[in-house]
Protein backbone atom coordinates (compact mmCIF):
# COMPACT_ATOMS: atom_id res chain seq x y z
CA UNK A 1 0.00 0.00 0.00
CA UNK A 2 1.07 3.87 -0.56
CA UNK A 3 0.33 6.36 1.19
CA UNK A 4 -0.45 9.30 -1.53
CA UNK A 5 -0.70 12.17 0.88
CA UNK A 6 -0.89 13.91 4.90
CA UNK A 7 -2.42 16.72 6.04
CA UNK A 8 -2.33 17.74 9.80
CA UNK A 9 -4.11 20.32 11.05
CA UNK A 10 -3.65 21.18 15.01
CA UNK A 11 -1.26 18.37 15.61
CA UNK A 12 1.66 18.53 18.06
CA UNK A 13 3.95 21.15 16.57
CA UNK A 14 2.05 21.68 13.17
CA UNK A 15 -0.28 24.32 12.96
CA UNK A 16 -1.47 23.21 9.52
CA UNK A 17 0.31 21.03 6.82
CA UNK A 18 -0.43 19.24 3.81
CA UNK A 19 2.13 16.87 2.30
CA UNK A 20 1.89 15.25 -1.33
CA UNK A 21 4.11 11.90 -0.27
CA UNK A 22 3.54 10.69 -4.13
CA UNK A 23 7.27 8.70 -4.06
CA UNK A 24 8.40 5.09 -2.70
CA UNK A 25 10.66 6.71 -0.60
CA UNK A 26 10.26 10.00 1.11
CA UNK A 27 13.02 11.43 3.61
CA UNK A 28 12.45 14.29 6.35
CA UNK A 29 15.55 15.96 7.29
CA UNK A 30 15.53 18.83 10.26
CA UNK A 31 17.16 19.82 13.45
CA UNK A 32 16.57 18.19 16.47
CA UNK A 33 12.74 19.06 17.84
CA UNK A 34 11.53 20.64 14.21
CA UNK A 35 8.53 18.03 13.98
CA UNK A 36 10.30 14.74 12.08
CA UNK A 37 9.19 12.49 14.86
CA UNK A 38 5.59 13.89 15.30
CA UNK A 39 5.37 13.94 11.29
CA UNK A 40 6.24 9.69 11.40
CA UNK A 41 4.10 9.44 14.46
CA UNK A 42 0.86 11.15 12.85
CA UNK A 43 0.74 7.82 10.09
CA UNK A 44 1.24 5.11 12.74
CA UNK A 45 -1.82 7.32 14.54
CA UNK A 46 -3.50 7.44 11.21
CA UNK A 47 -2.68 3.53 11.20
CA UNK A 48 -3.62 2.54 14.57
CA UNK A 49 -5.56 5.15 16.27
CA UNK A 50 -2.88 5.41 18.93
CA UNK A 51 0.55 6.56 19.25
CA UNK A 52 4.06 4.79 19.35
CA UNK A 53 4.99 6.96 22.15
CA UNK A 54 2.86 7.70 24.89
CA UNK A 55 -0.93 6.14 25.50
CA UNK A 56 -2.22 9.89 26.16
CA UNK A 57 -4.03 10.86 23.51
CA UNK A 58 -4.14 14.90 24.67
CA UNK A 59 -0.47 15.11 24.11
CA UNK A 60 -1.31 14.92 20.47
CA UNK A 61 -3.44 18.15 20.48
CA UNK A 62 -1.21 21.19 19.94
CA UNK A 63 -0.94 22.66 23.23
CA UNK A 64 -3.03 25.51 22.62
CA UNK A 65 -5.50 24.01 20.66
CA UNK A 66 -8.95 21.61 21.75
CA UNK A 67 -8.68 19.32 18.65
CA UNK A 68 -6.56 17.82 15.89
CA UNK A 69 -7.66 16.56 12.65
CA UNK A 70 -5.23 14.33 10.58
CA UNK A 71 -5.83 13.07 6.74
CA UNK A 72 -4.53 10.39 4.33
CA UNK A 73 -5.09 9.29 0.91
CA UNK A 74 -4.03 5.61 0.57
CA UNK A 75 -3.74 3.69 -2.03
CA UNK A 76 -3.87 -0.07 -1.95
CA UNK A 77 -4.86 -2.76 -4.20
CA UNK A 78 -8.10 -2.65 -4.63
CA UNK A 79 -9.14 1.33 -4.31
CA UNK A 80 -8.36 4.48 -2.62
CA UNK A 81 -9.44 5.01 0.50
CA UNK A 82 -9.35 8.44 2.50
CA UNK A 83 -8.82 8.58 6.06
CA UNK A 84 -9.85 10.81 8.87
CA UNK A 85 -9.12 11.20 12.64
CA UNK A 86 -10.33 13.57 14.59
CA UNK A 87 -9.05 13.57 18.34
CA UNK A 88 -10.28 15.78 21.22
CA UNK A 89 -10.72 15.54 24.87
CA UNK A 90 -14.26 13.98 24.23
CA UNK A 91 -12.74 11.44 22.19
CA UNK A 92 -11.62 10.17 18.61
CA UNK A 93 -13.82 9.70 15.46
CA UNK A 94 -12.82 7.92 12.55
CA UNK A 95 -13.49 8.19 9.14
CA UNK A 96 -13.44 6.15 6.34
CA UNK A 97 -14.43 7.83 2.95
CA UNK A 98 -16.46 10.28 4.29
CA UNK A 99 -18.31 7.87 6.51
CA UNK A 100 -17.65 7.85 10.17
CA UNK A 101 -17.07 4.96 11.73
CA UNK A 102 -19.15 3.73 14.83
CA UNK A 103 -16.31 1.25 15.77
CA UNK A 104 -12.49 1.97 15.75
CA UNK A 105 -11.79 -1.70 15.10
CA UNK A 106 -13.29 -0.73 11.34
CA UNK A 107 -11.05 1.87 11.01
CA UNK A 108 -7.58 0.17 12.10
CA UNK A 109 -6.31 -1.98 9.22
CA UNK A 110 -7.33 0.59 6.29
CA UNK A 111 -3.30 1.42 7.03
CA UNK A 112 -0.89 -0.88 7.92
CA UNK A 113 2.53 0.45 9.12
CA UNK A 114 5.60 -1.11 10.32
CA UNK A 115 7.82 1.78 12.42
CA UNK A 116 11.16 1.19 13.49
CA UNK A 117 12.42 4.16 16.38
CA UNK A 118 15.59 4.30 18.47
CA UNK A 119 13.93 2.74 21.16
CA UNK A 120 12.87 -0.88 19.65
CA UNK A 121 16.57 -1.41 20.37
CA UNK A 122 15.60 -2.24 23.64
CA UNK A 123 13.91 -5.06 22.19
CA UNK A 124 17.76 -6.63 21.96
CA UNK A 125 19.26 -4.81 24.85
CA UNK A 126 16.10 -4.80 27.42
CA UNK A 127 14.68 -7.19 29.91
CA UNK A 128 12.57 -10.24 28.46
CA UNK A 129 9.30 -8.14 28.87
CA UNK A 130 10.06 -5.80 26.14
CA UNK A 131 10.40 -9.51 24.14
CA UNK A 132 7.08 -10.45 24.97
CA UNK A 133 5.66 -7.01 24.75
CA UNK A 134 6.71 -6.71 20.92
CA UNK A 135 6.09 -10.63 20.33
CA UNK A 136 2.69 -10.41 22.14
CA UNK A 137 1.97 -7.14 19.89
CA UNK A 138 3.17 -8.53 16.53
CA UNK A 139 1.20 -11.28 17.09
CA UNK A 140 -2.24 -9.44 18.33
CA UNK A 141 -2.20 -7.70 14.88
CA UNK A 142 -2.08 -10.30 13.07
CA UNK A 143 -4.35 -12.19 15.44
CA UNK A 144 -6.63 -10.98 17.05
CA UNK A 145 -7.76 -14.41 18.67
CA UNK A 146 -4.09 -14.46 20.53
CA UNK A 147 -4.90 -10.87 22.65
CA UNK A 148 -8.00 -12.79 23.92
CA UNK A 149 -6.44 -15.50 25.44
CA UNK A 150 -3.35 -12.80 26.45
CA UNK A 151 -6.12 -11.09 28.70
CA UNK A 152 -7.30 -13.77 30.00
CA UNK A 153 -4.19 -15.69 31.55
CA UNK A 154 -2.92 -11.50 32.94
CA UNK A 155 -6.63 -12.02 34.84
CA UNK A 156 -5.82 -15.63 35.69
CA UNK A 157 -2.52 -15.14 36.93
CA UNK A 158 -3.13 -12.12 39.08
CA UNK A 159 -5.86 -13.90 41.08
CA UNK A 160 -3.43 -16.72 41.29
CA UNK A 161 -0.33 -15.36 42.59
CA UNK A 162 -3.00 -13.29 45.32
CA UNK A 163 -4.04 -17.10 46.00
CA UNK A 164 -0.29 -18.51 46.48
CA UNK A 165 0.16 -15.55 48.92
CA UNK A 166 -2.92 -16.49 50.97
CA UNK A 167 -1.87 -20.08 51.15
CA UNK A 168 1.21 -19.07 52.58
CA UNK A 169 -0.15 -19.29 56.20
CA UNK A 170 -3.45 -21.40 54.98
CA UNK A 171 -3.48 -24.29 53.13
CA UNK A 172 -6.89 -25.56 53.67
CA UNK A 173 -8.53 -27.57 51.00
CA UNK A 174 -10.90 -24.86 50.00
CA UNK A 175 -7.90 -22.53 48.99
CA UNK A 176 -6.36 -26.34 47.66
CA UNK A 177 -9.53 -26.29 45.35
CA UNK A 178 -9.41 -23.00 44.64
CA UNK A 179 -6.10 -23.41 43.31
CA UNK A 180 -7.37 -26.31 40.94
CA UNK A 181 -9.50 -24.19 39.46
CA UNK A 182 -7.03 -21.13 38.44
CA UNK A 183 -4.41 -23.97 37.65
CA UNK A 184 -6.70 -25.11 34.79
CA UNK A 185 -7.50 -22.21 33.55
CA UNK A 186 -4.13 -20.56 33.70
CA UNK A 187 -2.78 -23.80 31.59
CA UNK A 188 -5.99 -23.90 29.46
CA UNK A 189 -5.29 -20.21 28.36
CA UNK A 190 -1.31 -20.83 28.74
CA UNK A 191 -1.70 -23.56 25.97
CA UNK A 192 -3.00 -21.34 23.53
CA UNK A 193 -0.51 -18.49 23.92
CA UNK A 194 2.66 -20.73 23.59
CA UNK A 195 0.91 -22.77 20.83
CA UNK A 196 0.60 -19.47 19.40
CA UNK A 197 4.29 -17.99 20.08
CA UNK A 198 5.65 -21.24 18.66
CA UNK A 199 3.86 -20.86 15.34
CA UNK A 200 4.42 -16.59 15.05
CA UNK A 201 7.92 -17.47 15.71
CA UNK A 202 8.97 -20.15 13.41
CA UNK A 203 7.61 -17.76 10.88
CA UNK A 204 9.67 -14.69 12.05
CA UNK A 205 13.22 -16.73 12.83
CA UNK A 206 12.72 -17.51 8.51
CA UNK A 207 12.72 -13.90 7.97
CA UNK A 208 14.75 -12.30 10.11
CA UNK A 209 17.55 -14.47 9.05
CA UNK A 210 17.39 -14.30 5.74
CA UNK A 211 17.10 -10.20 5.74
CA UNK A 212 19.59 -10.17 8.21
CA UNK A 213 22.30 -11.99 6.52
CA UNK A 214 20.90 -10.05 3.19
CA UNK A 215 21.88 -6.48 5.24
CA UNK A 216 25.09 -7.60 6.19
CA UNK A 217 26.21 -9.30 2.63
CA UNK A 218 25.76 -12.83 4.45
CA UNK A 219 28.76 -12.23 7.20
CA UNK A 220 26.20 -12.41 9.54
CA UNK A 221 24.02 -15.52 10.64
CA UNK A 222 21.53 -14.42 12.94
CA UNK A 223 19.62 -16.96 14.97
CA UNK A 224 16.57 -16.27 16.87
CA UNK A 225 15.38 -18.88 20.21
CA UNK A 226 12.30 -19.22 21.91
CA UNK A 227 13.10 -19.31 25.33
CA UNK A 228 9.93 -20.74 26.77
CA UNK A 229 9.60 -21.11 30.62
CA UNK A 230 7.82 -24.40 29.71
CA UNK A 231 10.22 -27.08 27.60
CA UNK A 232 6.98 -27.69 25.93
CA UNK A 233 8.21 -29.74 22.84
CA UNK A 234 4.54 -30.81 21.56
CA UNK A 235 2.31 -29.06 19.24
CA UNK A 236 -0.45 -30.81 20.67
CA UNK A 237 -2.65 -28.98 23.21
CA UNK A 238 -3.84 -32.16 25.17
CA UNK A 239 0.02 -33.56 25.74
CA UNK A 240 0.67 -29.52 26.28
CA UNK A 241 -1.76 -28.95 28.81
CA UNK A 242 -0.98 -31.95 30.96
CA UNK A 243 3.08 -31.10 30.65
CA UNK A 244 2.10 -27.49 31.52
CA UNK A 245 0.13 -28.88 34.87
CA UNK A 246 2.66 -31.52 35.59
CA UNK A 247 5.17 -28.85 35.67
CA UNK A 248 2.37 -26.27 38.11
CA UNK A 249 1.87 -29.43 40.69
CA UNK A 250 5.53 -29.93 40.60
CA UNK A 251 6.35 -26.23 41.56
CA UNK A 252 3.42 -25.87 43.93
CA UNK A 253 5.11 -25.93 47.15
CA UNK A 254 8.09 -23.49 45.76
CA UNK A 255 5.04 -21.20 44.81
CA UNK A 256 3.23 -20.89 47.92
CA UNK A 257 6.72 -20.01 49.62
CA UNK A 258 6.85 -17.05 47.19
CA UNK A 259 3.60 -16.40 46.48
CA UNK A 260 4.07 -15.77 42.60
CA UNK A 261 3.33 -17.80 39.76
CA UNK A 262 6.91 -19.60 38.64
CA UNK A 263 5.79 -21.63 35.05
CA UNK A 264 4.06 -19.73 32.09
CA UNK A 265 4.67 -18.30 28.98
CA UNK A 266 4.74 -14.75 31.26
CA UNK A 267 8.15 -15.95 32.08
CA UNK A 268 8.89 -16.76 28.59
CA UNK A 269 12.01 -15.00 26.09
CA UNK A 270 13.43 -14.52 23.26
CA UNK A 271 17.25 -15.04 22.42
CA UNK A 272 19.47 -13.65 19.45
CA UNK A 273 22.84 -14.90 18.52
CA UNK A 274 25.02 -13.91 15.36
CA UNK A 275 27.64 -16.34 14.20
CA UNK A 276 26.58 -18.50 17.65
CA UNK A 277 27.66 -15.58 19.87
CA UNK A 278 24.76 -13.85 21.99
CA UNK A 279 24.18 -10.64 20.60
CA UNK A 280 22.29 -8.84 23.97
CA UNK A 281 25.92 -10.05 25.63
CA UNK A 282 28.32 -9.98 22.74
CA UNK A 283 27.17 -8.16 20.49
CA UNK A 284 28.46 -4.38 19.13
CA UNK A 285 26.01 -1.71 19.27
CA UNK A 286 25.73 -1.96 15.19
CA UNK A 287 24.84 -5.22 15.01
CA UNK A 288 21.96 -5.13 17.66
CA UNK A 289 20.48 -2.79 16.23
CA UNK A 290 20.95 -4.48 12.99
CA UNK A 291 19.17 -7.73 14.66
CA UNK A 292 16.47 -5.47 16.20
CA UNK A 293 15.61 -4.20 12.92
CA UNK A 294 15.65 -6.97 11.20
CA UNK A 295 13.26 -8.23 13.43
CA UNK A 296 11.19 -5.17 12.06
CA UNK A 297 11.90 -6.05 8.54
CA UNK A 298 10.54 -9.49 9.48
CA UNK A 299 7.38 -8.19 10.58
CA UNK A 300 7.10 -6.31 6.82
CA UNK A 301 6.98 -9.83 5.59
CA UNK A 302 4.73 -11.06 8.18
CA UNK A 303 2.12 -8.71 7.29
CA UNK A 304 2.60 -9.27 3.39
CA UNK A 305 1.49 -12.80 3.77
CA UNK A 306 -1.26 -12.31 6.34
CA UNK A 307 -2.79 -9.10 4.17
CA UNK A 308 -1.48 -9.86 0.64
CA UNK A 309 -0.18 -6.47 0.49
CA UNK A 310 3.07 -4.62 2.23
CA UNK A 311 2.38 -2.02 4.89
CA UNK A 312 4.44 1.57 4.94
CA UNK A 313 7.64 1.62 6.47
CA UNK A 314 8.55 4.15 9.19
CA UNK A 315 11.94 4.55 9.79
CA UNK A 316 12.31 7.29 12.50
CA UNK A 317 16.28 8.14 13.21
CA UNK A 318 17.61 4.96 12.72
CA UNK A 319 19.60 5.16 9.23
CA UNK A 320 22.06 7.27 10.14
CA UNK A 321 23.25 4.79 12.67
CA UNK A 322 24.04 2.45 10.68
CA UNK A 323 27.37 1.96 7.82
CA UNK A 324 26.75 2.81 4.50
CA UNK A 325 27.10 -1.06 3.42
CA UNK A 326 23.90 -1.41 5.49
CA UNK A 327 21.79 1.27 4.61
CA UNK A 328 21.99 0.46 1.34
CA UNK A 329 21.28 -3.27 1.83
CA UNK A 330 18.41 -1.83 3.71
CA UNK A 331 17.28 0.56 1.16
CA UNK A 332 17.31 -1.71 -1.72
CA UNK A 333 15.46 -4.36 -0.35
CA UNK A 334 12.66 -2.37 0.03
CA UNK A 335 13.00 0.51 -2.16
CA UNK A 336 10.40 -1.33 -4.84
CA UNK A 337 8.04 -2.83 -3.20
CA UNK A 338 7.70 -0.93 0.30
CA UNK A 339 7.21 3.02 0.74
CA UNK A 340 9.44 4.26 2.97
CA UNK A 341 9.32 7.58 5.19
CA UNK A 342 12.85 8.15 7.07
CA UNK A 343 14.04 10.70 9.26
CA UNK A 344 17.31 12.01 9.97
CA UNK A 345 19.29 14.92 11.43
CA UNK A 346 21.44 15.36 7.78
CA UNK A 347 21.20 13.98 4.48
CA UNK A 348 24.75 13.47 4.18
CA UNK A 349 24.53 10.78 6.93
CA UNK A 350 22.59 8.39 4.42
CA UNK A 351 24.32 6.64 1.84
CA UNK A 352 22.62 4.85 -0.99
CA UNK A 353 23.14 4.77 -4.00
CA UNK A 354 19.80 5.12 -5.55
CA UNK A 355 18.24 7.82 -3.25
CA UNK A 356 18.49 10.01 -6.27
CA UNK A 357 14.55 9.49 -7.08
CA UNK A 358 13.55 10.05 -3.46
CA UNK A 359 11.69 13.17 -2.17
CA UNK A 360 13.59 15.34 0.15
CA UNK A 361 11.31 17.15 2.47
CA UNK A 362 12.95 20.15 5.19
CA UNK A 363 10.92 20.03 7.98
CA UNK A 364 11.76 23.48 10.08
CA UNK A 365 9.78 24.48 13.43
CA UNK A 366 6.42 22.70 12.11
CA UNK A 367 6.72 23.51 8.80
CA UNK A 368 7.46 20.85 5.63
CA UNK A 369 8.97 22.17 2.41
CA UNK A 370 10.45 20.22 -1.13
N1 LIG B 1 1.20 18.76 21.86
C1 LIG B 1 2.18 19.52 21.39
N2 LIG B 1 1.91 20.82 21.00
C2 LIG B 1 2.89 21.60 20.51
N3 LIG B 1 4.17 21.21 20.37
C3 LIG B 1 4.49 19.96 20.75
C4 LIG B 1 3.52 19.08 21.27
N4 LIG B 1 4.14 17.89 21.54
C5 LIG B 1 5.42 18.07 21.23
N5 LIG B 1 5.66 19.30 20.76
C6 LIG B 1 6.92 19.86 20.27
O1 LIG B 1 7.29 19.28 19.04
C7 LIG B 1 8.67 19.52 18.86
C8 LIG B 1 9.24 18.58 17.83
O2 LIG B 1 9.24 17.24 18.30
P1 LIG B 1 9.80 15.99 17.44
O3 LIG B 1 9.90 14.89 18.41
O4 LIG B 1 9.00 15.75 16.23
O5 LIG B 1 11.25 16.49 17.02
P2 LIG B 1 12.28 15.84 15.99
O6 LIG B 1 12.34 16.73 14.79
O7 LIG B 1 11.98 14.42 15.77
O8 LIG B 1 13.65 16.02 16.79
P3 LIG B 1 14.87 15.00 17.08
O9 LIG B 1 15.81 15.17 15.92
O10 LIG B 1 15.45 15.55 18.32
O11 LIG B 1 14.33 13.64 17.24
C9 LIG B 1 9.27 19.45 20.26
O12 LIG B 1 10.10 20.55 20.48
C10 LIG B 1 8.07 19.53 21.20
O13 LIG B 1 8.22 20.53 22.17
MG1 LIG C 1 12.83 12.67 16.52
Amino acid sequence: MFVKSVSLQHYRNYETMELDTNNNVNIFVGRNAQGKTNLLESIFVLALTKSHRTAKDRELIAWDKDHTLLKAAVERKYGTYNLELNISKQGKKAKLNGLEQKKLSNFIGSLNVVMFAPEDLEIVKGGPSVRRRFLDMEIGQVHPGYLYHLQQYQKVLVQRNNLLKQMWNDRSSAHMQMLEVWNEQLVEHGVKIVKKRKYYLKKLQVWAERIHAGITNGQEQLAISYVPSLALDEDNEAVLFEQFMIKLSQMNDQEIRRGITLVGPHRDDLAFSINGKEVQTYGSQGQQRTTALSLKLAEIEFMHEEIGEYPVLLLDDVLSELDSYRQTQLIETFQEKVQTFITTTGIESIHAHRLQDANVFHVENGQVRR
